[in-house]
């Protein structure tokens, strides 16, 4: 049965990395069309310019809030989503936008390898903690950033901290990390199933963003380079406004999308099994229960 779903006007938003590129843009939308919207930053200097963004970006007042962590910590989204779960009785719209890539191979503050634990290991947590206040906020929906880069990737179940090799500038990792937020998404759309609660994911397309910045004056000018052959970060962001705030979206679950239109993942995304062994090894990642 489809949602009935009158946009996010009066909804709490929830967005990781809306502090820059498409989730700043994305979130920038949400709150003009009325979102409550809670960013979840990781700096004071870049919430606030965020925050001013997203005021200058409506003509009427519009509703957001900041919630402060690093993404790449464990015991940070823990505490975030607690303040998140103490502070907001209703949570309809999560997006799990945040992410990065990494040049070179760096641990997380819990001993994870970056990309993994950001990318990947946050979305899982995050998600998984709200997942009760999500459910109870029925209708409501998840969306996670995705990329097409998961297409030439598969899970390395024998070598999940990439200790065996790291090639491609860390390109390939992160194509392991966007397969994860597909095979997330499928597994927990089949368990969200009579819920009320939807989870999909996305390719918001090549982004002129601030995406690749944190890798050395060699990246950004090949980042600057390529920007005439990118989409702006408003264009990219599209496909998750829609999937936030339109009626028509609350048909699908488990879907990965791309312009508005739902698109079929490589092989390697719709791989169920895949996606279940992968729930169990992020649990015990993250120690869910
Ligand atoms: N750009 C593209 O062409 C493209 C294509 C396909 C998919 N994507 C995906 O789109 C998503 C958004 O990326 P973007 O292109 O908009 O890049 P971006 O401009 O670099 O934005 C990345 C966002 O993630 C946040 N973030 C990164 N690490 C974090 C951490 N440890 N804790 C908290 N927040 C963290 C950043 O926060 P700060 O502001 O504090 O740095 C920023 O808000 C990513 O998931 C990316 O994989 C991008």
């Amino acid at each position: 049965m489809i949602q009935k779903w009158d946009g996010v006007a009066g909804k709490r938003v929830l967005i990781t990395g809306g502090t820059s590129g498409i989730g700043l843009a994305a979130a920038t939308e949400l709150a003009r069309r009325g979102g409550q919207v809670t960013l979840i930053a990781r700096t004071e200097s870049r919430a606030a310019r965020a925050v001013r963004t997203i005021v200058d970006g409506s003509p009427k007042p519009v509703s957001v809030d900041v919630l402060f962590g690093d993404l790449a910590s464990q015991a940070s989204i823990r505490r975030l989503a607690d303040e998140a779960l103490a502070k907001y009785p209703r949570i309809e719209v999560l997006i799990n936008n945040a992410g990065a890539i990494y040049r070179q191979r760096r641990l997380s503050p819990d001993g994870l390898e970056l990309t993994w634990a950001v990318n990947h290991l946050a979305t899982f947590l995050l998600t998984t903690v709200l997942l009760d206040r999500l459910k109870e906020s029925a209708p409501a929906r998840i969306i996670t950033t995705s990329s097409d880069a998961h297409k030439s990737a598969r899970i390395p179940f024998d070598d999940l901290q990439a200790e065996g090799g790291w090639a491609g500038m860390g390109f390939r990792r992160y194509g392991e990390t966007k397969l994860a937020n597909v095979l997330f998404t499928v597994e927990l759309a089949r368990q969200l199933q009579g819920t009320g609660v939807t989870a999909n994911c996305f390719h918001p397309g090549f982004v002129a963003s601030g995406f690749n910045r944190n890798n050395g004056p060699l990246m950004r000018v090949g980042m600057m380079l390529s920007r005439p052959f990118a989409r702006s970060s408003r264009k990219g962001a599209q496909t998750l406004v829609w999937l936030a705030d339109s009626q028509e979206a609350g048909a699908f679950n488990g879907g990965y999308f791309f312009d508005e239109r739902r698109v079929a993942p490589a092989a390697g995304g719709q791989d169920a099994a895949a996606a279940r062994r992968l729930w169990q090894v992020s649990e015990q990642q993250t120690r869910v229960a």
